[in-house]
Parts: structure tokens; sequence; C-alpha cells
């Protein structure tokens, strides 16, 4: 099929290469011409294991295209996906107005029938907004049907994500935009689940909701842990071990942060209020989130004493790991934190360092070249984002080259009996 790709970040250009991979022919399309440039010369803007080859192979192929120009991507695609930023306001709203934006020029480029799929993350009713501007908008008077299609990808695995999805979710309203989409989809064999418009807009708030209270009710018991002596990485064993449960995102730690969790539930407490039904559990679930940093770092100061004037390194920046996503993550809050306390911070992250650079807010950092290289004369090391590379860490090296073997996990990513074996004093979260 021929498919337009409207946004091309970190869910269109995955959501473009893999298209491309089953056999459809996609032009992805971005209006930050610097990113469009790069593809074009063959380059990727982004980190996402596995993407360049797939980019690279596609493009050889001539089924994947980079353009500006939505006009031009309208023509091309049967099946139009919208995946723009939908960022969050101060307030906790959402700002739709890139969708409004690209609802608009769709609209003014339309000439005949298509399928205009949000994939970006909106709130409940959005969809009947982007049909109502593009019916304003469009002067042709040309059919399309909007249909909602919320995209599950994880940052770090999005291409096996988008691959062999768990599930795909359509939600529409009509019989013909449905079978394009089944079209679409054929190819990844994957469950389909058709809904209305709303309740798959929905989906995506409350997933990512539910997934965020995991985290956060984990964090809580590892609390409790902590004030009892107990280890929540058994707790959370023993409580993972029910079917009815599962072990996934019950990993305690400094909480979630990313481009998603922290504005998807905040979002999604401001659609529950706007609504007249307000979800107060998720007003908890952000409480504990934010709290877990806090409690955190007094076991570093109650371990340090003052900050200021020490040499601290900290190790990963990113959200998470395998990706160089810096946006919201709580390794770059913990960062600015210890800049601010006065502490001389050393800072090393295998693909997050660039966009760290960019951002700027870690001026007064030292950004290292490898772990060792940033834990070289440490008072402390605090693990902030749980990278394979730190886990495979020569410990000895490590002890050897820091100024006192004082270790923070807060990701628990290494086994305290070995930490301790191999003469640090080790600290995690919840045990
Ligand atoms: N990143 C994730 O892990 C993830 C997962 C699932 C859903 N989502 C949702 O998908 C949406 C996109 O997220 P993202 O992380 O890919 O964002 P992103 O910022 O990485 O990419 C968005 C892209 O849209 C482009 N853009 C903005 N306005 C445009 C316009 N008028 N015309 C053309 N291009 C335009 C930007 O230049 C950018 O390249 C959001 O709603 C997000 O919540 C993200």
């Amino acid at each position: 099929m021929k498919l337009c790709i409207i946004g091309s970040g970190y869910v269109g250009l995955v959501t473009g290469a893999c298209f491309a991979e089953v056999g459809h022919h996609v032009i992805c399309v971005d209006n930050n011409q610097k990113k469009i440039d790069m593809l074009l010369a063959g380059q990727i803007p982004i980190y996402e294991p596995g993407l360049e080859e797939l980019v690279t192979r596609n493009v050889a192929a001539k089924r994947l295209m980079f353009t500006t120009s939505i006009e031009e991507g309208v023509a091309h695609g049967e099946v139009v996906f919208i995946a723009v930023p939908t960022p969050p306001q101060a307030d906790g709203s959402v700002d739709l107005s890139y969708i409004e934006a690209v609802a608009r020029e769709i609209a003014g480029v339309l000439k005949e029938y298509r399928v205009i799929v949000d994939k970006s993350t909106v709130p409940v009713k959005t969809g009947e907004k982007v049909a109502e501007t593009i019916r304003r908008y469009n002067k042709t008077g040309c059919e399309f049907d909007v249909v909602s299609n919320p995209e599950f990808l994880r940052e770090g695995c999005a291409v096996p994500d988008l691959m062999k999805p768990d599930r795909i979710v359509i939600g529409s309203n009509n019989d013909r935009a449905v079978s394009l989409m089944k079209k679409v989809y054929e190819p990844f064999m994957a469950p389909i689940l058709v809904t209305d418009i709303n309740s798959a807009e929905l989906i995506k708030h409350a997933a990512n909701s539910f997934l965020a209270l995991k985290i956060s009710y984990i964090n809580a018991v590892a609390a409790i842990c902590e004030a009892s002596g107990a280890d929540v990485e058994k707790v959370a064993d023993g409580i993972g071990m029910d079917r009815r449960i599962g072990r996934n995102f019950l990993n305690a730690g400094l909480g979630y942060g990313g481009s998603c969790f922290p504005k998807d539930i905040a979002a999604f407490i401001s659609i529950s209020r706007q609504l007249g039904v307000p979800f107060t559990l998720l007003e908890e679930v952000e409480r504990i989130n934010a709290s877990a940093l806090e409690h955190f770092l007094v076991k570093v100061r109650e371990a340090l004493w003052v900050l200021r004037d020490k040499k601290i390194a900290v190790w990963g920046l990113a959200f998470k790991p395998d990706t160089d996503d810096i946006r919201c993550s709580v390794a770059m809050d913990l960062v600015v934190q210890l800049l601010k306390e006065g502490a001389y911070v050393s800072v090393y992250d295998p693909k997050g360092m660039e966009k760290a650079k960019e951002l700027g807010t870690l001026k007064k950092a030292t950004f290292a070249a490898s772990p060792l290289e940033a834990a070289q004369d440490a008072e402390a090391l605090i693990i902030a984002t749980e990278w394979e590379e730190f886990a495979n860490v020569d410990l000895a090296a490590l002890k050897k080259t820091m100024h006192t073997p004082l270790l923070f996990d807060g990701r628990n990513l290494l086994h305290p009996d070995i930490a301790r074996e191999a003469g640090f004093t080790y600290v995690s979260v919840g045990r």
C-alpha cells in the first residue's frame, strides 16, 4: 500500500521504516528541514536499535522516502498517519496545536478519499475534532475518514515492538476505513482490536496510566521494604509470579520519566477532571513518583553529608536504556539537583550525551568518555539508568579508580552481595 506518515520522530520514523520493511511504500513527512536533510543524506536523527539498518535497506529498495511537503505526502498515501508531538501544558492538559495544525494542512491539500489516522497519543474525543477541522478547512468537499490507531512501542525496543506488536487497536466508526487499516497491518500478523474512536483513544491513556501505577506501586512497597528490612526484589518476584499480576513494571527505582508516562498520566488526570469524573488514584501515582528521586537523594546526602564541592559520578542520562532520549529523564533531574547543591558532577551515558549537551542544562557537569573515566576520583557513584554496559562493569577496576567506593544504585541494577564483596558500600532502592 502507499502510506504517508506526518511527523518523523521516535514514533513516525520507526513506524514508517517498519511499514516499508513489510512491503508498503511509505513517505515520511516532517516540517523540520534539518531532520529531513539528515534522512535524505542517509543519517538517522535518533538512536534506536536496528533502525539504521531498516531505514538504509528500505530507502535503497525505494520503499521509504522523506519530504517536508505534506501535500506530496497526502497525494502519495491512501492512508495518512499523524505522529506529531502532543506535549503537556502547564496544567497537565495536552497541547493539541500540532495535531490541529496538521489537520488543517491536510484539509488544504486533500483531493481524493484518504484515511486520516491519529497515531499520536491524544485525549478522548480528539478524533471528532480532527474530523471537524478537516471538514471545515477542506474546500473540495472530498470524502475522508478519521481513525484512531494509538501506538504502544517502547523506545529502546521500538523496532521489535512494531514488527511484533501485542495488539493493534483500530478505532473507527466506518467499515471502509477499518478494512484499509486491516490491510495496512495484515503483514504483521498481530491480534487486531477494532473499537469506536473514543474507546481507542482512551485505551492508550488507560494503558500507560496502569503501567505507571505499577511502577509507583512497587516504589511505595520499596519504601515499606526499606523501613522493615525486607527486599523489594524478592517481594516483586513473589507478586509477579502471580499470572494475574505479572513481573513486568514492578522494578523499584527512581521512578518513571520519559516523554510519555509523565505527560500521559497528567493528561489522563486532566481529561478525567474535564469530564467531571476525577481519577484521584492517578494523582497519588504522580505524587509517589515525584517523591522517589527526593527519597533517594536523602540517602545520598546522609552518606556524603554536604554535597558542595564533592565529586559525584552519574552513570546514565537517558530516561531508560537503549535510547538517546533524555526528555523528562529522572537521571537528568538528578544531575541538575546535584549541580544545584554544588557537587562536581561527572556524567556518562552510552547514547544520551549529545542530546544532553545540546539541551544545555548540564553545562556545569563534565561529560566523560567512559563509565570508568566518569568515576575517576569520585567520592560516590550513582547509577541512574540501567544500561547493560553498567551491569557488566569491572567492579575491581571501578573501585580502584574511585576516591571512595560508595555506590548508589538507583535502578537496582547490581546484585548487592556482588557489589559488597567487591568492597563497595552499596545503597540501592528497597533492599
Ligand atoms: N516516543 C514514544 O515512545 C511514544 C510511544 C507511543 C506514542 N507516542 C506518541 O506519539 C506522538 C509523537 O511522539 P514522538 O516521540 O515520536 O515525538 P517526536 O518529537 O520524536 O516526533 C514528532 C515529529 O513531528 C514533527 N512535526 C511537528 N509538527 C509537524 C508538522 N506540522 N508537520 C510535520 N511534522 C511535524 C517534529 O518535527 C518531530 O520530528 C506523541 O503523541 C507521543 O505521545 C510516543
